[in-house]
């Protein structure tokens, strides 16, 4: 069964920046886009930096330590130093809520 995950007011987002949330124990970044909302693992793949702090760029967040770019679509890395993709979640908002699957 999908089990959606009520994480966040659709209304504490704003569009190009992000913030944390911690459904379930996990860190998780959604930023909020011009074509929808994303979410992220909060962790950058690379060190100890959280992309919620990240500079938004297109459909890209550019981590704050050393600038890698993760694409906020699919979590893919387009330019180091980050190697690993971040993982990331379907989001939905319904209700004024933001919704996470995260199984
Ligand atoms: Fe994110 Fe190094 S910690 S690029």
């Amino acid at each position: 069964m999908t089990q959606w995950i009520d994480v966040a007011a659709e209304a504490d987002l704003f569009e190009g920046a992000g913030i944390a949330v911690t459904p379930e124990g996990q860190d998780i970044a959604v930023f909020k886009l011009e074509d929808g909302v994303y979410a992220i693992n909060n962790l950058c793949s690379h060190g100890n930096a959280k992309l919620c702090d990240g500079f938004v760029e297109g459909h890209h967040v550019e981590c704050p330590f050393h600038q890698a770019l993760f694409s906020l679509h699919d979590g893919s890395v387009s330019c180091g130093p980050a190697t690993e993709p971040a993982k990331t979640w379907p989001v939905k908002i319904e209700g004024g809520r933001v919704f996470l699957q995260l199984a």
